[in-house]
């Protein structure tokens, strides 16, 4: 019999203001790091309100690390300083390998109702921080959606479930990147291997993150599981929405500041001094796939 995952932490994201003003919520970040490794932050877009999110992210570099952009509803336009444009939309993702530096802009386009989206900062190990440049983009049709068991839909944005495999492979840190749809009172069994950091961000109904239901979690909240072998996962009466991610850890020191994330201080100074010197980017060419 495998192991049951606990529930070891559970946290409110809380309100932020990041880029040129955007009002989001953060589920993890900084101070949080060191217990998601190797996983750096997540942000939660949400907001009714344009004047919430259109001042955007303007221009800003990255490198050592990656960010997941997925759009549940809203639309970003995305544009980098080497003149590679698009849009992520709603239901698509957007996997950046910032590697040895991407100068970019990412700004939220107007739109009515509900915008609902998050970004994930995947850590890179020190091998890999200054590899050449990614992009993945992946259109919502490309996800696929499965059912797993009686009121269970998932998404499976890199992973693989019985067989179904997420469109983003080929990660340098491997990470199962799941959105879980559970209806009211519905449960959901899925292994993650033992020694992997596993957290969940539920963003619509309620759940319960173990199988004791000692805490029913409501949106908007993180929920960080305990090691074990298997992940057990039960809705509340309104049933239950949530990305989970997991991944191994580096276990490699962090040096952090802004949106750069090296190893130690010095890899720091040079990224800004470069920054500041407009000797940053080191590779003219962005792979772009699949
Ligand atoms: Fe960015």
């Amino acid at each position: 019999m495998d192991t049951i995952r606990r529930v070891w932490q559970v946290t409110k994201s809380r309100p932020t203001l990041e880029g040129a003003g955007v009002k989001l919520k953060r589920a993890f970040g900084f101070s949080e790091a060191p217990n998601l490794d190797p996983f750096l932050l997540l942000d939660h877009f949400g907001s009714e309100n344009p004047e919430d999110y259109l001042a955007g992210f303007p221009w800003h570099p990255h490198r050592g690390m990656e960010t997941v952009t997925y759009m549940i509803r809203g639309e970003v336009e995305h544009g980098d300083s080497l003149g590679n444009r698009g849009t992520i939309r709603s239901g698509d993702v957007q996997w950046m390998t910032a590697g040895s530096g991407i100068i970019h802009q990412e700004m939220p386009r107007k739109m009515a109702g509900l915008m609902t989206g998050f970004q994930l900062w995947v850590n890179l190990p020190a091998a890999h921080k200054m590899m050449a440049p990614r992009y993945r983009d992946i259109l919502a049709g490309q996800i696929p959606e499965i059912s797993s068991g009686d009121g269970v839909r998932l998404k499976i944005v890199s992973g693989e479930i019985r067989g179904v495999r997420g469109p983003v492979t080929d990660l340098v840190v491997e990470t199962e990147y799941l959105d879980v749809a559970l209806d009211p009172v519905a449960e959901w069994r899925h292994p993650v291997a033992s020694g992997k950091t596993a957290c969940a961000y539920l963003f619509e109904g309620s759940g319960f993150f173990d199988p004791d239901r000692d805490r029913e979690v409501p949106p908007g909240h993180l929920v960080v599981l305990g090691d074990g072998e298997r992940v057990h996962v039960s809705a509340g009466t309104r049933g239950a929405r949530f990305i989970l991610v997991s991944g191994k850890p580096l276990h490699e020191p962090v040096a952090w500041r802004g949106p750069i994330v090296m190893n130690t201080e010095a890899e720091l100074e040079q990224a800004f001094r470069e920054y500041r010197e407009g000797t940053f980017i080191k590779s003219k060419q962005v792979r772009r796939d699949p």
